[in-house]
């Protein structure tokens, strides 16, 4: 398949909340390989046929950010390099790409076949546009955010909320003397207690049960608690009235699930960090975070440039080429 080929379209979470159904209606049984994070949709499909069909399918398609050719190549490109996530340059959002490409391709078909070699392109040049440009980033993570927020802990265990993706990402960054791991699921509880104590042995672990009563118990124990759990107004209540309750104050709450648009009921709680602060945190950070960014977005843009000449080309190109890209951005 030519790079020309290649179309993306491009959700965003925050513009659009795309059902189940209506992802799997985008898929179309392997006619695209969509990517669903928490903060976007991504959907790769091959030629303007398909595009169409997939509007198709999809009507809100239509009111979608779309990118062919070279534009999708550098979109995808800054996607898994993680200069399109809210917490510019974080990592995980290449793993999560990996784990999606691994998962759409188990079966094979036809659009499988034809993005193969440049899916295989797109990952050497996301792992070189990361040594070259990020690497000296300084750790741009979830977990190593919350670890330099809680700093180390001396209060009590922290309560870590949840088990899924990004609570698998925040745990092994946590410095306390013990870990105290809530989930709704007791089993996926288990299966990270057992990755933690994998990377940190050291570190003492305790599942809890995963009732309501033994959550909101360790909420009254804890020195600081970590949320990777969506908001949920319901429980969310109890937890606040537990927090207020202690007898010891201090301590801080990182509400990882807590949106852009916060939550009412959260506002005024003491010690509390939420998803839109921990970004604000960042913004603030250094200049010089914003100078490597912006050279790691031009890089990704120079070799969607050098893509488009084919697989294997190598010559540097000029500046004059990148013109052509409406979205590379400052
Ligand atoms: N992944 C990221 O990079 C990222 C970044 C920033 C913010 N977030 C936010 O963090 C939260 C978790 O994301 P994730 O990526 O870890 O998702 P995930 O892998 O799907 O895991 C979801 C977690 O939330 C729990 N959960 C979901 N609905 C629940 C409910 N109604 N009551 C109690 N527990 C519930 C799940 O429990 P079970 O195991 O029982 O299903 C699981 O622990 C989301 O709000 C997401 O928007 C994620």
């Amino acid at each position: 398949m030519k790079l020309s080929e290649l179309q993306v379209l491009h959700f965003e979470a925050a513009a659009f909340a795309l059902a189940p159904a209506q992802l799997a209606a985008a898929g179309g049984l392997q006619q695209a390989w969509v990517i669903s994070t928490c903060q976007r949709v991504v959907v790769v499909t091959a030629g303007r046929a398909a595009r169409a069909q997939l509007i198709e399918r999809l009507p809100a398609a239509a009111g979608a950010q779309g990118f062919s050719g070279a534009e999708a190549y550098a979109f995808l490109l800054r996607f898994a390099c993680g200069l399109e996530s809210r917490l510019a340059g974080e990592t995980e959002i290449f793993g999560q790409i990996k784990e999606s490409w691994r998962a759409f391709s188990a079966t094979p078909s036809l659009l499988s076949r034809q993005l193969v070699s440049w899916v295989q392109v797109l990952f050497k040049d996301t792992k070189e546009v990361r040594a070259t440009q990020l690497s000296s980033l300084g750790s741009a993570s979830y977990g190593s955010q919350v670890r330099r927020l809680l700093g180390a802990t001396t209060q009590g265990p922290t309560l870590l909320i949840g088990a899924g993706q990004l609570a698998q990402t925040v745990a092994p960054w946590l410095e306390t003397r013990e870990l105290l791991i809530w989930n709704r699921t007791r089993d996926r509880a288990l299966e990270l207690a057992r990755l933690v104590q994998e990377r940190r042995a050291e570190r003492a672990c305790r599942v809890l049960d995963s009732s309501e009563q033994a959550e909101l118990a360790a909420w009254a124990q804890a020195g600081d608690v970590v949320l990777c759990v969506p908001a949920d107004s319901q429980r969310d209540a109890a937890r606040i009235a537990a927090w207020r309750s202690r007898s010891k104050p201090g301590g801080r709450i990182v509400h990882l699930g807590l949106g852009q648009a916060g939550d009412a009921s959260w506002a005024g709680v003491p010690g509390l960090t939420g998803l839109s602060d921990l970004f604000e945190m960042l913004r603030a950070q250094s200049d010089q975070r914003g100078v490597q960014l912006a050279r790691a977005r031009r890089s990704c843009a120079e070799k969607a440039v050098l893509r488009s000449l084919g697989p294997s080309a190598t010559q540097a190109h000029g500046w004059e080429d990148l013109a052509a890209f409406a979205t590379i951005g400052p």
